[in-house]
């Protein structure tokens, strides 16, 4: 027997036009779109995978999100790592269950609650009261309450007090400033990473880590292209629209 839908679940709409709308079903509650209204009482105890009419009489279809979905749908304060970038730093950092993670800054979420569903444990360093919170509660809502996750106000380039660490993850604009601190905290083997916007900052970033003083070796940086495909019957083609550009990944082994 399939998991029927719950009050308290989050749950992805998408209407005929392939919009998505992420909510959390409540028992006696109303979904408004311009598409018309749905009644959450619609869906709760249903299935996932099923089409549900709202009140003009356009299809909605009922699914639980992806992480993909969460990552695009929930609420920001600042801007995300997009999907394919999360998933090519699962393995470009080669994250997995039992590591410790430290990652700054967490922004909204989005990368915290990649590494933690990898089943690392992961400590935050923010500048921003108000993103630290929302960061804690997207993945509270995605993740639930018991997460390994602490988030602390502070600055990564003043320090990081964690020891004997897996892996430091950095979206922040100047990681060129944190090596000394992710040397002294890194295990020798663990790797380093960060995700950079331009390559003027990853030009820094890989100065400072071939720096003779900065015991990191292996470094390497990629960009990861996405480009979806039109299929139908007689038109099979690449999408006219991509996104051209989001991050630099860089990546490197903390040398003993
Ligand atoms: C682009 S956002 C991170 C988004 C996040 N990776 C996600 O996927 O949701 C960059 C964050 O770094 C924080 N930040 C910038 N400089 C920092 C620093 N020196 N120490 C800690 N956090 C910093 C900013 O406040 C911001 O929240």
């Amino acid at each position: 027997m399939p998991d029927t839908l719950a009050a308290g679940e989050r749950i992805l709409l998408i209407d005929p036009k392939e919009r998505r709308y992420l909510l959390t079903l409540v028992a006696g509650a109303t979904f408004h779109t311009h598409a018309g209204v749905i009644a959450h009482d619609d869906i709760i105890g249903g299935d996932e995978g099923r089409t549900i009419v709202g009140s003009t009489g356009r299809q909605f279809l009922v699914l639980r999100p992806t992480l993909s979905d969460i990552v695009l749908k929930m609420p920001r304060g600042a801007q995300v790592i997009y999907p394919k970038d999360l998933g090519a730093i699962l393995i470009a950092a080669d994250l997995g269950p039992g590591q410790r993670v430290l990652e700054a800054g967490v922004g909204s979420g989005a990368l915290s609650m990649t590494v933690l569903r990898a089943g690392a444990s992961v400590v935050g360093y923010e500048l921003r009261e108000d993103f630290a919170e929302r960061a804690k509660a997207n993945v509270a809502a995605t993740l639930g309450p018991d997460a390994a996750y602490r988030v602390e106000i502070r600055d990564v380039t003043e320090g990081i007090d964690e020891p004997d660490l897996d892996r430091v993850l950095l979206d922040m604009p100047e990681p060129h400033k944190v090596i000394p601190a992710a040397a002294s905290a890194l295990r020798p083997g663990g790797i380093l990473l960060a995700y950079l916007p331009t390559i003027n900052q990853t030009a820094l970033l890989r100065q400072a880590l071939d720096d003779e003083s900065a015991p990191f070796g292996l470094a390497e940086t990629q960009e990861i292209m996405r480009r979806t495909w039109h299929v139908e019957a007689r038109s099979v083609r690449p999408d006219h629209r991509m996104v051209g550009h989001t991050g630099f990944l860089t990546t490197a082994r903390r040398l003993s």
